[in-house]
């Protein structure tokens, strides 16, 4: 039986921290092959293993080694384009690229919270895929978004709480790695045995993400969820897995067995055999009182499953607990991976050159899906 060709990804900020974690995880992926880097003039015109500082732990594909780095100005080869670009150029070239015909699949910040953009987790609000349907001001292509590393994290604990109880309100502390901060990031002399209280803009991204993440799709358009977000960021010395320590307040009473019940039980809206990157389970739950760990448990399900411990409850608000979270692949390049793979599965990741200029332009069997 022929297999389906697979789909052209491009991937601009190729040489970053995110985008390096994108090459390693889409090595050998089924739906995909990756056929054009970009990055900035620095590294144009390199090959791809003389323009990268890498630090993955295998060493880069050999389909990889000799890519010609370009710019996003350039003629890139592929079908859609993977984003890892930090937020100020994104904000510049995601636009013009989605207008000329790409789909651009984004892990920056700059279009996470226009409201025709989906900020998209594919296990938790799958159907606000739908977004990229109508987004006039991006066509031919379209903008899709995964969020802020710590979101990610959060909003996983979160999604299974709200669906059977509802939430009130929420307090979060993290403890962030260093990878968050991209390369070469934060200086060694200030992290080394010390601890940064803040990160800018952060907590401004977990305070509003995740209303818009839970909230309802109506009529085309989200509905953030109005539960507050209170949230306090700082960078320590790890290298990977933001820790979260969060409090929640609950709109429906529960006992603290009912509340481990339903975070052990959730499975997320997609399975491994719908999308290759969904994780078999997004959630796990630990018994005990010494996890999780960046160190132990930020790998668990590939980087793609959120560990959750130390559940118990809280003086002031109802339940509390300690979250970790992989930054760069379920916070990051498999966040992204995983929006590419729903948006494939839907036929929506081919370049739309055809298109007229200004058109929405979903096939009509994905408005069908969408309904
Ligand atoms: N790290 C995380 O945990 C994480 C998590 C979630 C989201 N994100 C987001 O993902 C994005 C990438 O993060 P990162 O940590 O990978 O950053 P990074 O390591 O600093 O990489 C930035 C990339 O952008 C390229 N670039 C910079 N200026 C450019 C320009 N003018 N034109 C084209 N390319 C340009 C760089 O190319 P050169 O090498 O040529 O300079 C590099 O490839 C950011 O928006 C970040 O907020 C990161």
């Amino acid at each position: 039986m022929s297999q389906k060709p697979r789909l052209k990804a491009g991937i601009l900020g190729a040489t970053g921290s995110v985008g390096q974690k994108l090459i390693r995880l889409l090595d050998r992926h089924p739906w995909f092959e990756i056929t054009a880097l970009a990055a900035s003039a620095r590294s144009a015109g390199l090959p791809y293993h003389k323009a990268a500082h890498w630090l993955e732990p295998t060493s880069i594909p050999e389909a990889i080694r000799d890519i010609e780095v370009k710019t996003p100005d350039d003629d890139l080869d592929c079908d859609f384009l993977f984003s890892a670009l930090d937020s100020s150029t994104a904000r510049e070239v995601e636009p013009s690229l989605a207008r000329a015909g790409f789909p651009v699949i984004s892990n920056a910040s700059a279009f996470r919270m226009d409201p025709a953009v989906p900020l998209l987790v594919p296990d938790i609000n799958p159907s606000h895929a739908e977004l990229v349907c109508n987004q006039p001001d991006f066509a031919p292509g379209f903008i899709a978004t995964n969020p802020n590393c710590a979101t990610a994290g959060l909003v996983a604990t979160l999604k299974p709480l709200d669906v059977a109880f509802g939430i009130e309100a929420i307090e979060v502390t993290t403890l962030q790695a260093v990878s968050g901060a991209g390369y070469p990031g934060v200086s060694a002399l200030d992290i080394m045995g010390n601890i940064i209280p803040n990160i800018p803009g952060e907590e401004e991204k977990l305070e509003e993400e995740p209303k818009k993440i839970l909230g309802r799709l109506e009529n085309s358009a989200i509905t953030p969820n109005v539960f507050p977000v209170s949230a306090q960021v700082t960078r320590v010395p790890t290298v990977d897995g933001h820790l979260l320590c969060v409090s929640v307040s609950l709109r429906r009473r529960a006992d603290i067995s009912e509340v481990r019940q339903v975070l052990t039980d959730y499975r997320g809206e997609l399975t491994h055999d719908e999308l290759p990157s969904a994780p078999s389970h997004p959630l796990q739950v630990l018994n005990g009182e010494v996890g999780p760990q960046p160190r132990l448990h930020a790998d668990a399900g590939g980087g793609m499953t959120v560990t959750v411990g130390r559940l118990r409850p809280c003086r002031v608000l109802d339940f509390r607990y300690v979250a970790l979270v992989h930054n760069t692949i379920r916070g990051a390049a498999g966040a992204a991976i995983l929006n590419a793979e729903l948006l494939a599965s839907r036929g929506l990741l081919s370049h739309r050159s055809q298109a007229p200029q200004g058109s929405t332009l979903c096939e009509p069997e994905y408005q069908r899906a969408c309904i």
